[in-house]
């Protein structure tokens, strides 16, 4: 934290006040897409990239935020909060304080630098990483009874709901504050019970493909699949009147082979096929994970990609293409888009031999169909949000 603390110091000035150190993950989710906001099973893991944050005290009600990478700083006025959705920059940070504030804690004015290993908008949650490292480290100077990591997640939640305004679930979130090394967490969305599943991978590593691209349209097509999904829903509510739950993902696959002739409209009957099979294929995933069975672990996740590519339709060329050049290499035994799609990355399960022909086969093709060049990161699995040591 040495350079991290030269820099905070170059950028606010030396103080008598104590500079602490706060860092948060991203995540890699390796199957159950687009059901979190369906009360449904996921399966992520937090990755050892993260945010960390370098924060202190002010004496005054203003948040003083920049970056390790940004020019400039941006203020938000505590007192006056909501004015800060209009920054540029720093609104999910100004959006964590209100949620604290509603939760009666006494935040008051800080200064804070952020330094990031996570690829922005690479569908590895940069946004929800910072979210719940700011509300960790809020929380840590000002609450008089800390907030557990869960509540956390729920805040980050709430503000890139309705701060933010992408409706988004709790998944990246919770990964975020609840991770822990060398284990996925399957996570039930609709209760938050949750269990830790150790990833024992053997002779086989993950590696995150990342296509590099990220399309305007990415959160109003979210927005728009959460409306699809909630049709679904009126539909099957519709027609089983004294059945209605409250989640898509409280209907079986059996429900939904009784109830799908009623879904008339073709696109929406997509959309919540993907969702009721894909909960049940992350149980059926995290069960072979379990007894040790990686092929058909990686089978089931191209299984999922099938789902998420042809009937929830958020993938596009260049995640397709990384999909499809990986399905030709020796040595990888499972791939699919992980995250909101639209772009992003792929998650890859590829023998440690391969690692090398993976990335040079696939990244070479890549840029031969797109134009585009590909980044490869071998994924390491790590801790949820955390105070460092300034020794660090
Ligand atoms: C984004 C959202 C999550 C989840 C995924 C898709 O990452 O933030 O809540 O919906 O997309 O699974």
């Amino acid at each position: 934290m040495k350079k991290l603390t030269e820099e905070f110091i170059r950028m606010f000035g030396k103080s008598d006040r104590q500079i602490r150190f706060f860092a948060a993950p991203g995540r890699v989710n390796l199957i159950g897409e687009h059901i979190d906001y369906c009360g449904g099973y996921v399966f992520p893991a937090a990755l050892t990239l993260d945010n960390v944050v370098a924060v202190r005290e002010n004496g005054t009600s203003k948040m003083n935020m920049c970056a390790t990478d940004l020019a400039r700083v941006y203020t938000a006025d505590l007192s006056d909060i909501d004015k800060a959705k209009e920054l540029k920059w720093g609104n999910y940070q100004a959006g964590m304080a209100k949620e604290l504030l509603e939760a009666g804690i006494n935040v008051r004015g800080v200064d804070m630098l952020y330094d990031s290993t996570l690829p922005f908008g690479a569908g590895l949650s940069s946004s929800a990483s910072i979210e719940v490292v700011t509300g960790y480290a809020l929380a840590s100077l000002f609450a008089n009874e800390m907030p557990n990591r869960i509540e956390i997640a729920l805040m980050g939640k709430r503000c890139e709901n309705n701060f933010v305004g992408v409706n988004c679930g709790i998944m990246d979130q919770f990964a975020s504050a609840m991770g822990k090394k060398d284990c996925a967490i399957l996570l039930n969305c609709d209760t938050l019970e949750y269990e830790y599943v150790p990833l024992d991978l053997g002779d086989y590593v993950l590696i995150l493909a990342n296509t590099n691209v990220k399309h305007k349209l990415g959160s109003s097509k979210y927005n728009e699949r959460r409306q699809e999904v909630e049709k679904g829903l009126s539909y099957i509510h519709t027609a089983a009147p004294d059945d209605k739950r409250p989640y898509l993902c409280n209907y079986t696959v059996e429900d939904y082979l009784k109830y799908d002739e009623y879904i008339t409209d073709d696109i929406i009957r997509k959309r919540v096929k993907h969702v009721i099979y894909e909960n049940e294929r992350v149980l059926h995933a995290t069960k072979v994970l379990k007894q040790g069975d990686l092929v058909s672990f990686g089978q089931i996740l191209c299984e999922a990609n099938d789902s998420i590519r042809y009937l929830y339709e958020v993938t596009g060329i260049e995640l397709d293409t990384l999909f499809d050049l990986a399905m030709e290499e020796e040595g990888c035994i499972g791939s699919r888009m992980t995250g909101a799609g639209f772009g992003g990355c792929t998650v890859n399960i590829v023998h440690k031999d391969k690692i090398e022909s993976f990335k040079k086969n696939v990244g070479g093709k890549y840029t031969e169909r797109t134009g585009l060049q590909a980044d490869f990161y071998i994924c390491r699995i790590g801790d949820g949000v955390r105070e460092v040591s300034v020794n660090n």
